[in-house]
């Protein structure tokens, strides 16, 4: 060894040297227990559909469902939330099936609620699985943008009609103005007052939730508006926007705040982190899976390494709770 030696009081390395220093310095830790495992859910009894840009992710039938939210329990992940796919041939201009009171998700709530009632069921209220045009909510053809409060208007029916059915969380994942208060209210005049809400408060226009979108095929019926969703979502430069989407949910009675996507969102998962207590969820979204996978795919990135370190950059931000479509295979890493 060379001779040379610094004059240093202060050796941080003194503290990595060894696995039990580590284990002892370690300052985050991540649990199946803050994990939500997003699913899409189909029409049938039949097998399940992969879904191309989401290596081994599915879309499931009712009865795949249950079998999955049953593993998915014994795993120790406490909640799911449900992602609808329907037939092109139900969905509409006005996304009118989003209000039949025996919709896919809602059988899917009901069968889950009396089959696996120890998981908790998280459902999004927004229109797009539903519109033939793919847009969150009620379109304004000479406006060329979304109705604000006429969409809140459903998004507030949809929200008792899955509190009926016996969801545990609504979360609205649409950005309308004022829709987390008038939920709260919809639900509390129809005596659901324990239906929590989680509201996708910083919900950024993001290009990573193209996946997503194959797997709800809802980017390919989008036509002319090509999806375009920035009248709604927030502006992936606007910080302080963000915050103030943030403490309007929190006053208007959000239950659970959310920062969506995660990864490329960091610094705003900690502001938030800072400026309220409320419970804070992030969404790690298809991108960002999709990402991971295909880097890996191509040997250039260690799938499980990636994943088990961007889930927990996510939750060194300042997320107590995470979605992600890696849920599964990380708490089954931890078996
Ligand atoms: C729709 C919704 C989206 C996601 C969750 N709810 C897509 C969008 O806003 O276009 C994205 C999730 C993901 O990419 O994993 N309101």
């Amino acid at each position: 060894m060379p001779s040379y030696q610094l004059d240093l009081t202060r050796r941080p390395r003194r503290m990595r040297r060894t696995a039990a220093l580590r284990s002892l310095a370690n300052e985050t830790t991540l649990e199946a227990g803050n994990l939500i495992q997003p699913l899409f859910v189909i029409e049938g009894e039949g097998a399940s559909e992969p879904i191309k840009s989401m290596p081994g992710q599915f879309r499931l039938s009712i009865p795949k469902l249950i079998e999955e939210c049953k593993a998915l329990a014994d795993l120790g992940i406490p909640a799911v939330a449900l992602f609808p796919k329907l037939d092109s041939k139900v969905k509409s201009d006005d996304g009118r099936e989003a209000t039949n009171p025996d919709t896919l998700v809602l059988r899917a709530i009901r069968a889950l609620k009396k089959e696996v009632p120890q998981i908790a069921v998280i459902t999004d209220l927004a229109l797009d699985p539903y519109t033939t045009h793919g847009h969150d909510g009620l379109w304004d053809t000479a406006a060329q943008d979304l109705a604000n409060d006429p969409t809140v208007e459903v998004l507030a029916e949809m929200a008792v009609l899955a509190a009926e059915a016996g969801v545990d969380i609504v979360a609205p994942s649409d950005m309308m103005d004022g829709r987390v208060g008038a939920i709260r209210e919809a639900l509390d005049d129809n005596n659901h007052e324990k239906t929590a809400i989680m509201a996708y408060s910083a919900k950024f226009a993001s290009a990573f939730y193209g996946p997503f979108r194959d797997a709800l095929g809802s980017a390919a019926s989008a036509g002319t508006h090509a999806l375009d969703k920035r009248t709604y979502q927030l502006n992936p430069g606007n910080r302080r926007e963000a915050l103030t989407e943030v403490a309007l949910d929190e006053e208007e009675g959000a239950d659970i705040l959310m920062v969506k996507p995660a990864g490329p969102y960091l610094d705003i998962i900690r502001e938030v982190r800072e400026e309220t207590d409320l419970p804070l969820a992030a969404y790690q979204v298809s991108g960002e899976y999709a990402q991971i996978h295909a880097a890996a795919e191509k040997g250039w990135l260690d799938l499980e390494k990636c994943r088990d370190e961007s889930l927990l950059a996510i939750r060194r931000a300042g997320a107590d709770m995470i979605l992600s479509y890696f849920a599964k295979e990380y708490a089954l890493r931890l078996t």
